[in-house]
């Protein structure tokens, strides 16, 4: 087994529009050129299939949470890197998926909320703002943000492609995995 049959999870966390999907594409991209075999399971993604119907009151978020994070462990201890992006805003069960994960890279996605509603990339806030969407993640909903992620990014003045190298620098740090030449998968 070489180190690119190792599953983890790297579990992305942070507002709507905060840049996690965006962030998580290019590092999903960068580990499967280094030879990982790599899922991502992407918020909205997730809630067209896995969870569709759920809504967002806390018990249906936490569902939708504890399912990505059963799939996710599936995924991991089967050596495959299972890279997650939901707001996943409740810090209790974030750390219960934590718990069912071996290697749990928690990374928080710190952008400020006036970023987030400047940008409005699905016009969602304004939505928010307007009580047309209750129950919205850091206008009318909790984010509950995380004490001790292992990598924190200000995505506020930087390129994706930095953001993305601060995690896969802490993944090559944690040993799990080095850049290089992708090996063969043949
Ligand atoms: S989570 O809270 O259960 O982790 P998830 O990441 O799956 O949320 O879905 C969030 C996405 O759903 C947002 O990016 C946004 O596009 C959409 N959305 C619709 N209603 C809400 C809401 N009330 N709060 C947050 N996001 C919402």
């Amino acid at each position: 087994m070489t180190d690119h049959d190792k599953g983890f999870c790297i579990w992305f966390t942070g507002l709507s529009g905060a840049g996690k999907s965006t962030i998580a594409e290019v590092v999903v991209e960068e580990l499967r050129r280094r030879g990982h075999r790599v899922e991502l399971l992407d918020g909205d993604e997730v809630r067209q299939n896995l969870s569709k119907g759920l809504g967002f009151s806390k018990e249906d978020r936490d569902t939708n949470i504890r399912r990505i994070g059963w799939v996710a462990a599936v995924l991991a201890r089967n050596g495959v890197v299972a890279v997650t992006a939901a707001i996943s805003p409740y810090r209790d069960i974030r750390d219960e998926v934590r718990g069912q994960i071996d290697h749990f890279v928690e990374v928080f996605v710190d952008t400020p909320i006036d970023v987030c509603e400047e940008r409005d990339v699905k016009g969602l806030y304004a939505k928010a703002r307007s009580g047309e969407i209750p129950e919205f993640t850091g206008v009318s909903d909790p984010y509950e943000e995380p004490l001790a992620a292992e990598v924190r990014v200000v995505t506020d003045d930087r390129e994706v492609t930095a953001s993305a190298a601060q995690v896969l620098s802490y993944l090559e740090d944690a040993g799990l995995t080095h850049p290089g030449p992708a090996p063969r998968h043949d």
